[in-house]
């Protein structure tokens, strides 16, 4: 390249943040008394183990695509801007029954953000931390001014229902968030990874099993080796969440929310010890009624604390996600 051709680089906002939260849950509720209708458990193991007493499916009609529609819509209409204005949408997801086109790029036009770049990531559980984090530096970096950051499954399609590992923990719903500019920081810097010698702990096989709305549609089924995954996140997630306290220059002491995916009651509440989380830090229980939505569970979660006033707007909140790859992605972020 000639010297004298300078290209122009962009440059964006100082600083971004998260400007507002929706959310969808389908209506369906699951007990655990339905659920061992098809495994051999109960609804006592299923709480002691889990935390979970109930969760909700999605019924034929709500798909990926329409959860994710719903919450995005929630969170444009309470961010006060105009679905015209989003410039990307990030879509966070495993369960979207085929890889082209995009999601996101079908969410994109039923928001009425017609022209919007789009793209899903495949991150499973860590899926929307990681789009929190691509937004962050989008803003930032001059890419978009406002990203709509989705996280959502219809996991009731890709688990095995008869599957004693599996059947009880995962289900189904949306959560978004809109991720604009701002002059204070409102998203620390993400603290990410992957580990792919431990591919085979979550992963998704081909299946025949006609337990789908439409089997046509030929998903595949998640296995889950769930003692491995478990002993990952209460030693490895451990580490992660420190590092961005650290990373953010803050202690667990000025925390006032903590939001981890919300994969099991006991990983979180490993975590809480470990992290050494004083009392007056609100803790995402949301597992309890929601089971372990993957990519949409943190924003689930934040969600309901928020409307249920557990937590308000300008707290400071750790998130973390984890889950197959093995992949995680945590951070430090100001509420909406
Ligand atoms: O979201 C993505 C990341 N995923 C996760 O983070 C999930 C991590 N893993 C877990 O949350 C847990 O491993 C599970 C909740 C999936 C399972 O709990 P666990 O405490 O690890 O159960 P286990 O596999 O160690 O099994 C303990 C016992 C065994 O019986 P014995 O050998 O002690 O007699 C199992 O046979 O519980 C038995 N068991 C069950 N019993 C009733 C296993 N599954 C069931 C079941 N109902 N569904």
């Amino acid at each position: 390249m000639p010297e004298s051709v300078i290209l122009a680089s962009p440059t964006g906002a100082r600083y971004s943040r998260i400007l507002s939260v929706g959310s969808y849950r389908p209506s369906h509720v699951v007990t655990n008394a339905e659920i061992c209708t098809r495994i051999d458990s109960s609804d006592e193991w299923i709480r002691e183990r889990s935390g979970i007493t109930e969760r909700r499916h999605a019924s034929k009609d709500e798909t990926v695509v329409t959860m994710a529609t719903s919450a995005a819509s929630m969170a444009i209409a309470r961010a006060g801007i105009d679905p015209s204005d989003v410039d990307m949408v990030l879509l966070a997801t495993i369960s979207h029954p085929y890889p082209t086109p995009s999601a996101a790029v079908e969410v994109g036009e039923l928001i009425g953000a017609r022209g919007a770049a789009a793209m899903d990531i495949s991150a499973a559980c860590a899926g929307f931390c990681y789009g929190v984090a691509l937004a962050n530096d989008m803003i930032r970096g001059g890419s978009a001014k406002y990203v709509v950051v989705i996280g959502v499954e219809k996991l009731s399609d890709v688990v095995n229902p008869t599957d004693r590992g599996t059947a009880f923990l995962f289900a189904d719903g949306a959560g978004a968030v809109v991720i604009g500019p701002s002059d204070q920081p409102g998203i620390a810097p993400v603290v990410w990874g992957g580990d792919g010698s431990q591919l085979q702990a979550i992963n998704m096989t081909a299946s025949s099993i006609a337990f789908r709305d439409d089997p046509s549609l030929g998903y595949p089924t998640v296995t889950m080796a769930g003692q491995q995954v478990f002993r990952w996140a209460v030693t490895e997630m451990v580490k992660a969440t420190k590092d961005a306290l650290e990373a953010a220059g803050i202690t667990a002491e000025q925390l006032d929310v903590f939001i981890p995916h919300q994969a099991n009651n006991r990983i979180t509440d490993a975590l809480v010890r470990a992290l050494a989380l004083p009392e007056s830090v609100v803790v995402a229980r949301d597992i309890v009624t929601t089971g372990n939505t993957s990519a949409a569970s943190i924003p689930l979660a934040m969600d309901r604390m928020m409307e249920n006033g557990e937590a308000h707007s300008g707290d400071t909140a750790l998130l973390i996600g984890f889950g197959a790859g093995l992949v995680y992605a945590a951070q430090v972020v100001k509420l909406p």
